[in-house]
């Protein structure tokens, strides 16, 4: 009997993409020791009556806090699903999951992924880790604020992933849905870990009226997979 075995043109297996990946997520175990020294600043921010959170976010300029290998591969076999060619990721960090996202539009066959990222040290060694995987030429970051940077990509955009601070991924899906391609995926990272902010945003996406259909899934931190369905501009 013959077999037929198609070229599945597997990127993540590309040994430079394969090296810098392992490399980063190896790196990213160190995440553990900077929330550690974060812990008095965050205790000293929930005493005030802040969040957690906002007393750790200085620490965040050292932290990878990136997407899990299982979320990223989920990522990247979605994005070479449906074809991705214009991509656009809130939250680049050190740029690993920008890898997964370029590399996706790589095997494509070409195309952009549109970064952003706040702190300016990261923009630099994202571009590093982006440039060590071989997929520069795919990848555009952008630094500053992402609710501005993001404000002038192009149409149509096929895959989003939101994964910056989690109190914007509302007014970012808000500022490019008119820019979604019917079919295009929205991914959004955190959700189990946190449930309670983002609430609302899962609250959003399962509204009929919004144009989208939605589900949670389990993978790494809890991945919000949506798909957009509403009418294209
Ligand atoms: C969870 S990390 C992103 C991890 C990255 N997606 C990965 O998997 O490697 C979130 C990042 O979003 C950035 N960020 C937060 N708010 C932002 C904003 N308004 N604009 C741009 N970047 C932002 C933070 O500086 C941080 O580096």
């Amino acid at each position: 009997m013959n077999i037929h075995v198609p070229s599945t043109n597997h990127g993540l297996h590309d040994p430079k993409v394969k090296a810098a990946l392992e490399r980063l997520h190896r790196a990213a175990r160190g995440d553990a020791l900077v929330f550690l020294r974060g812990l008095p600043d965050a205790l000293a921010a929930k005493a005030r009556g802040k969040s957690l959170f906002d007393g750790l976010e200085p620490h965040m300029k050292k932290a990878f806090i990136q997407i899990s290998h299982a979320a990223g591969e989920a990522i990247y076999n979605t994005a070479r699903a449906i074809n991705a060619k214009r991509i656009v990721e809130f939250g680049t960090s050190f740029g690993v999951s920008t890898i997964y996202l370029a590399c996706a539009v790589r095997d494509n066959g070409g195309g952009k992924v549109v970064g952003s990222e706040l702190e300016p040290t990261k923009v630099v060694q994202a571009r590093q880790n982006i440039a060590s995987a071989g997929l520069e030429t795919f990848v555009d970051i952008r630094e500053g604020n992402a609710m501005k940077t993001l404000t002038d990509v192009e149409a149509p955009i096929d895959l989003v992933l939101l994964d910056g601070w989690k109190d914007l991924y509302i007014p970012l899906l808000k500022l490019l849905t008119p820019k979604l391609r019917r079919g295009s995926v929205v991914f959004a990272d955190n959700i189990h870990t946190f449930r309670k902010t983002l609430r609302p945003y899962v609250a959003y996406l399962r509204d009929p009226q919004n144009g989208f259909v939605t589900t949670t899934l389990s993978t790494g931190s809890g991945l919000e997979y949506s798909v957009y369905l509403g009418a294209e501009n």
